[in-house]
């Protein structure tokens, strides 16, 4: 299941993120932060926001809730920013949206903070599976809120579907990203990592997070594939890259033995 909430109030630009996006509060009161469909990177990016985040929290992961948000054209009419107006008229239906973590801030080794090898080794798991550069000294996307660990922002995750044709090549890529990985010194447990992915992570947990993706988000007019087939072969990448896993953990295995 997930919710659908209504934007009632644009709040504030979070100007860091690369898609503009925004601080909004909702008709359930809630705060949240809000991805535009409208943003330079399109509605994939949050197709892959939503089915990697989801499929985080199905590994255990500790992922903000994901809510859809409608937002209607009022929304823009009183933005003074330009630029923030003609995203939000680019925006107008349904876009996605995190719980926001007041007060959070980003993982920072700098700043002393670490990460349990179990944790750590999982989340390089998680991130070379769908294949998400984003998660680097650069640019953590790693929240720490109450002393816990938060993902966010997977847009970037499942690249293939920029581009399908692609996919195939991908279902058993080593992945070599993963030497970037800001949690790889802490990934020590590679091997129980995919002891635990490979026990939590099946068929219908995928077929159960396409499900979550609305059609009007897979039906971007790029491909010939309706958003059922759509929905078929994403499930499809995912259940032959289970089983191709042996192939990326080799790999993050490796690099993390490089690095001590
Ligand atoms: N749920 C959240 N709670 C609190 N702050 C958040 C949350 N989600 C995002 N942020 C803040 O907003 C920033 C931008 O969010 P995010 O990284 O998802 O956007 P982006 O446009 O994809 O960014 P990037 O520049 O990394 O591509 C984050 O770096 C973080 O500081
Ligand atoms: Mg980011």
């Amino acid at each position: 299941m997930i919710r659908t909430v209504t934007a009632t109030r644009y709040v504030l630009p979070l100007r860091e993120g690369g898609s503009l996006p925004a601080i909004v509060e909702a008709d359930d009161l809630g705060i949240y932060v809000a991805k535009f469909r409208g943003a330079g990177q399109g509605v994939s990016a949050l197709v892959a926001e939503l089915v990697a985040g989801e499929i985080g929290r199905a590994l255990g992961l500790p992922v903000p809730e994901i809510v859809l948000i409608e937002m209607d054209a009022a929304l823009s009419r009183n933005e003074p920013d330009y630029e923030i107006r003609q995203l939000l008229k680019a925006s107008v239906g349904l876009n996605l949206a995190l719980d926001y973590l007041p007060g959070s801030t980003m993982f920072d080794p700098a700043a002393r903070d670490a990460a349990s090898a179990e944790e750590a080794s999982l989340i390089v798991w998680f991130d070379a599976f769908t294949q998400n550069v984003d998660r680097t000294p650069r640019n953590a996307n790693l929240l720490v809120w109450h002393r816990r660990l938060y993902l966010i922002d997977h847009g970037a995750a499942l690249y293939f579907h920029h581009n399908w044709e692609t996919m195939p090549s991908k279902i058993e890529s080593a992945f070599a990203e993963t030497a970037h990985h800001i949690l790889l010194p802490w990934a020590s447990r590679i091997e129980q990592a995919s002891a635990h992915a490979h026990a939590r992570l099946t068929r219908e947990i995928f077929e159960g997070v396409l499900d979550l993706v609305p059609d009007e988000w897979l039906d971007d007019g790029r491909t010939a594939l309706t958003p059922a087939q759509k929905r078929a072969a994403y499930a499809d990448f995912f259940v032959r890259r289970l089983a191709a896993s042996r192939i990326f953990e080799e790999e993050a295995m490796r690099a993390h033995a490089q690095l001590v």
